[in-house]
């Protein structure tokens, strides 16, 4: 909301925002027509504020769709109205009730436009503003009805307030000159300005180009603290990289030598960590239980969140409770550490994102180097993440961590960029692949999968090399090739014995071995060479040639890296 034209800044913005959803985009605008809404199916990529043909005005919110209740098709698009056209809403979550609440609209009746949760809202609005034409009661009336998790933003067809507030889901405002605005994330916002107020949940902001003022959900004023941004908006373009993702592997070298700078400290006095996160931040987590329990001798235990909060898990008050999280706003992850402190339990962060959910929550956080990551697919915070375990393991044990020869290793692997290229035209057809590893290297093997998975659309199993013969073996052919991940490390006869198996039946082998292996030769029909460090820096440097494999793969089939189907960058919904 301000003084000037909101449609292009609202396009702009919901282009940053894309990553976290991109099925459908939607805007509205408030016109001395009315409220207008255009919505549709589609990325907002290539859309032009100019080529909209909507008329301007001063105040106006967007959205970008991720489709959880209701499919992907344009009535479903956000933003959505009141019969009356008073009032338009966008929100990010799910509310439970909505089934329940729908019914009770029905009956007063409401005739619903989309299959979406979210419509209920703006109804509810309406409905409650009718009581005493009061817009900040009708909200927090509205809230009082909901179940769930939500962030949302809504405009009324005579006023240039907006109203937004949150609950479980991420909130931003960003404070203008002669204009305000409201984000899910900063870099939305940025180019307009770089003063920003984190909500907290149970709040909500009440905007006018003027004055920003925020409210607990029983309507009583509260104090905020404006913040600082300091990223820089270079940071988050792709510097002549063709994807984000490749970038993000490429600064690697520098990610790890700023977390190796960051001073980590920790707490001795403790008896156990429980790690929670998911996806690559719960595999870095279980690299991290390989090195703590070794380095420091305190038992890990490494949880999936959305498993964990939902299975009644025991703590004492000497547990630490760990969340790794690159968003720092993963609603499971959130919700197992919200677990964790009623459990009194002390709650810890690894998190990239300065001041989000996570980070303000948890009782220490050690903020990870990596920088804005745009990619879906996570790379460089799944390194920073695991240098800042191996640093809390290294703090716990009175120890330090030697990284001599660390940073040139891991350009030279760097440097096998084409070479991985070359490898992955002699198998982007395949439709299969297994993943191998023993120890540290396991986690490292599922990561790989994931990665193969998540952007080139193929089927990846990842397993421990000692478990191949306890079923997965079965699956290995001709068709199926399998990497393996087999450093020079305290187990590498092991899973040389494993990589024998393999071929013993025709299957095709990739490994990843150490510089000057030359037995590795009789059992592969393919080697990528690593440079040699200490074992226990071996994750590190296998982590790079994993995620090239499987760049140059979805590369070479055509997908769209940096933006693969049906994933967002950041689950803010469970
Ligand atoms: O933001 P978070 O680290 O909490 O995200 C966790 C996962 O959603 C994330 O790591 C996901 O698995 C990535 N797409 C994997 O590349």
């Amino acid at each position: 909301t301000g003084k000037g034209s909101a449609i292009k800044k609202i396009i702009e913005g919901l282009k940053k925002l894309e990553y976290r959803g991109y099925d459908s985009w939607g805007i509205a605008v408030r016109t001395d027509q009315g409220i207008i809404i255009r919505k549709k199916v589609g990325r907002i990529g290539s859309i032009d504020s100019n080529s909209l043909g909507l008329q301007d005005g001063c105040n106006a919110i967007g959205h970008t769709r991720w489709a959880t209740t209701g499919h992907v098709k344009d009535n479903n698009a956000h933003p959505f109205r009141d019969k009356d056209n008073q009032f338009s809403i966008v929100h990010n979550g799910i509310i439970e009730n909505y089934l329940e609440l729908k019914e009770e609209l029905r009956q007063d009746g409401v005739a619903f436009t989309s299959d979406t949760d979210s419509e209920v809202m703006v109804h509810l609005i309406a409905k409650y503003y009718q009581e005493n034409s009061n817009f900040k009661e009708a909200v927090l009336k509205t809230i009082a009805r909901l179940q769930g998790a939500y962030a949302f933003g809504v405009i009324k067809n005579d006023s240039d307030e907006i109203i937004g507030g949150r609950n479980g889901s991420p909130l931003v405002v960003g404070v203008g000159d002669n204009e305000n605005f409201f984000a899910s994330d900063v870099s939305a916002i940025m180019e307009h300005t770089r003063r920003v107020i984190y909500l907290n949940d149970f709040q909500i902001t009440r905007l006018t180009p003027g004055e920003v003022t925020v409210y607990d959900f029983q309507g009583i004023r509260v104090p905020y603290e404006i913040k600082e941004v300091n990223w820089n908006l270079e940071q988050a373009q792709k510097q002549g990289y063709n994807h984000f993702m490749l970038k993000e592997i490429f600064e690697q070298p520098q990610v790890v030598q700023e977390s190796l700078s960051a001073p980590v400290s920790i707490n001795k006095n403790v008896s156990r960590i429980i790690i929670v996160a998911c996806g690559t931040a719960y595999y870095a987590g279980l690299v991290g239980k390989y090195i703590i329990e070794k380095t420091a001798r305190v038992p890990v235990m490494v949880e999936m969140a959305s498993e964990f909060r939902y299975r009644e898990p025991l703590f004492s008050d000497k547990d630490i409770v760990m969340a790794i999280s690159q968003s720092g706003e993963t609603a499971d992850t959130l919700a197992a550490i919200r677990l964790a402190k009623q459990g009194q339990a002390k709650t810890y962060g690894i998190i990239n994102v300065k001041d989000s959910t996570i980070a303000r929550e948890v009782d220490q956080v050690f903020y990870t180097r990596a920088g804005p990551e745009i990619g879906v697919a996570s790379t460089k915070a799944f390194m920073a993440q695991v240098v800042t375990l191996y640093q809390i393991a290294f703090s716990l044990a009175g120890k330090v961590l030697n990284t001599e020869g660390l940073l040139p290793a891991l350009r030279q692997t760097l440097a096998l960029s084409s070479s991985i290229r070359n490898l992955a035209q002699k198998y982007f057809q395949y439709h299969n692949f297994l993943y191998i590893g023993r120890k540290a290297q396991y986690p490292l093997a599922l990561e790989g999968a994931l990665k193969l998975k998540e952007i080139s659309y193929i089927h990846a199993e990842a397993y421990p090399a000692g478990e191949l013969k306890h079923g997965p073996l079965s699956l290995v052919s001709e068709e199926m090739p399998t990497l393996a991940l087999c450093p020079q490390d305290s187990v590498y006869e092991k899973t040389f014995s494993n990589i024998q198996e393999v071929k013993a039946r025709k299957g095709k082998v990739i490994a990843l071995a150490t510089e000057g292996d030359t037995a590795i030769h009789t059992v592969s029909d393919d080697i990528l060479y690593l440079p040699q460090v200490e074992e226990v820096l071996y994750p590190l440097i296998t982590a790079i040639p994993l995620q090239l494999f499987a760049y140059h793969m979805a590369d070479l089939r055509g997908c769209d890296i940096d933006k693969p189907r049906n994933l967002a960058k950041s689950v803010t919904v469970e």
